[in-house]
This record gives C-alpha cells, sequence and structure tokens, in this order.
C-alpha cells in the first residue's frame, strides 16, 4: 500500500489550484509517485481512470493538453479572421453594412463590448457566412468507426478511418444558393435558423455530435468581438486595386488558409 500523501485520491473534489507540488519545474522526485494535496490537483478527466501517476505522466499530460489546446485553438481562429477581412475587403459593400450596423448599436464614443455582441446579427452573419466558404479544418479530424455499419447503402467495417469533407458539404448547390458566394445576408433569410454548433448537417465547421469542438462558445465569442473591434476601430482597406487572392493553402496544422 501506498500512503495517501503519495497517491492522488480521486474521491476528493478537485480543483484548480495553482499551489501545490504537482506544478513548476520537474523535482528530483520526476519519476516517482506524484505528491499533490487532492484537494488542490486537478486531473484530466481522461486520466481518471488511473489512481496512481507518477510525475513524468503528469507533465507528459499537461504537455500534450496543453499541444492539443493551441494547436487546435489558434490556428483555427486566426484562419478564420484572416479569412473575414480578405472576404470584407473584396466585398466593400458587406463591409460598409457591418459599419453601419456597429454605429447604431454601439456608435463610435466608446469601444464594442461582449454585450453588444447579442445585437450584432449582420457581424454573426459574416461569421457564419466565413466558416461555411472556408471552414479552417475542411477535412474535419478524422475519426474512426467502432462497429461494423452500414451507411448510404455501403458496408463500413469496424476500424475504417473517415475523413468527412465539411468544404463539400458546404458547397453543396441543393442546400446552399450561389454556393461560392459571399452572401451573409443568407443567415438573415433563407437560413436564418441555421447556426454552426452542428446541429444542422449543411453547416459543420465545428463538427458534430460527440466529438464536436469543444471550444465552441469560446471560439464564437472571441472571433466575434476581434472581428467587431477591428472593424469598428479601424479603416480597412485594400490597398490594391485588385481583389484579394482567395486560393488556399494548407498551415502545418493541416488547416486552411489564404494563399
Ligand atoms: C474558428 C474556430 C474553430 C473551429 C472552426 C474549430 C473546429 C473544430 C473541429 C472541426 C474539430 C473536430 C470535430 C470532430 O472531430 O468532429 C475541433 C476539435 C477540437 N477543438 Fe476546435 N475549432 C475552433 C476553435 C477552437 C478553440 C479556440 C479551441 C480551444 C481553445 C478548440 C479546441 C478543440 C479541441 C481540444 C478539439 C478536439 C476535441 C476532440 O478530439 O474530442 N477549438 N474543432
Amino acid at each position: 500500500m501506498k500512503s495517501s500523501s503519495q497517491i492522488i485520491d480521486l474521491s476528493y473534489p478537485r480543483s484548480y489550484s495553482r499551489t501545490g507540488e504537482c506544478y513548476g519545474p520537474p523535482p528530483e522526485s520526476y519519476n516517482t509517485p506524484i505528491y499533490c494535496r487532492p484537494s488542490e490537483c486537478y486531473v484530466h478527466p481522461a486520466i481518471l481512470q488511473h489512481s496512481y501517476l507518477s510525475m513524468a505522466n503528469v507533465y507528459g499530460l499537461t504537455a500534450h493538453i496543453l499541444n492539443t489546446v493551441l494547436a487546435a485553438g489558434l490556428d483555427t481562429s486566426s484562419a478564420t479572421l484572416t479569412w473575414a477581412l480578405c472576404l470584407l475587403l473584396n466585398n466593400p459593400r458587406v463591409l460598409e453594412i457591418s459599419q453601419d450596423e456597429l454605429d447604431e448599436h454601439v456608435g463610435r464614443k466608446r469601444a464594442v463590448e461582449e454585450s453588444d455582441l447579442k445585437n450584432l446579427v449582420y457581424l454573426d452573419a459574416i461569421v457564419k457566412e466565413t466558416l461555411r466558404l472556408y471552414p479552417p479544418g475542411p477535412l474535419n479530424l478524422p475519426h474512426e468507426s467502432m462497429e461494423d455499419c452500414i451507411i448510404g447503402g455501403y458496408k463500413i467495417p469496424k476500424g475504417t478511418r473517415l475523413l468527412t469533407n465539411l468544404w463539400k458539404i458546404q458547397h453543396d448547390p441543393n442546400k446552399w444558393s450561389a454556393p461560392e458566394e459571399f452572401q451573409p445576408e443568407r443567415f438573415l433569410t433563407s437560413h436564418k435558423h441555421v447556426d454552426v454548433r452542428g446541429n444542422n448537417y449543411e453547416l459543420l465547421p465545428f463538427g458534430s455530435d460527440r466529438r464536436v469542438c469543444p471550444a465552441i462558445p469560446f471560439a464564437l465569442r472571441s472571433l466575434h468581438i476581434t472581428l467587431a473591434t477591428l472593424i469598428q476601430q479601424f479603416v480597412l482597406k485594400n490597398p490594391s486595386n485588385e481583389l484579394i487572392d482567395m486560393s488556399e493553402s494548407w498551415s502545418d496544422y493541416q488547416q486552411s488558409h489564404p494563399t
């Protein structure tokens, strides 16, 4: 039996405290059982099945979780913002409508705030239309079937790798009129009730169901407030008379970017 100070007792409530011996540089006990006062140590649910962890496990897991969140969160958001700005510069009329909306609901005497976002419906439509035209993960993340199944008449054996072509779904002419065109208005009219949260299968930039992006509220809030701030606080202009080249390329994380 290990002493209680050496074992994370998972039956205790867990908190996000930054104090306690499980943070900081690896001590000489790096490869020994973790010492941690249970009430001060946060353990990720994915590792709850292990009742006994070494320091190496904890550092490895922390690095892995941070890496996943950075990879999943940074490039997707920055690529979407870049696409949105390019689309606005190529479609000055849309930019003007968005500026008018900000003028009407926020004015020019103060900076736009999160509490204003609920009134900025055209801005919301711009974000949706950007994610429809340019989902940062056009082929979603790879999934694997856990059991034999039949989809559309095809037998799919257990263990088959599945890549969903989100880009194609979101450009389907049977669901979207003029699918190649940037028309935020469609989300205020014909597609008013279509959202991006995985409930409508014609628009899935965040995936859907059990593996849907866990950060949708955070991602949408940060996209909205950043874009609104840029539109409100800066004069956005294309320095050239030519349209911005909207052809795509891939980042290191396999996400789609403007070239
Ligand atoms: C424009 C912004 C974003 C888009 C379009 C996006 C899209 C996606 C998609 C398509 C997936 C895969 C879903 C699936 O497998 O079916 C995913 C997964 C994930 N996203 Fe996002 N994401 C965005 C922002 C973020 C942010 C800001 C974070 C974190 C701060 C984040 C964290 C994650 C994580 C951790 C996963 C993996 C979930 C899992 O494997 O179960 N994402 N995201």
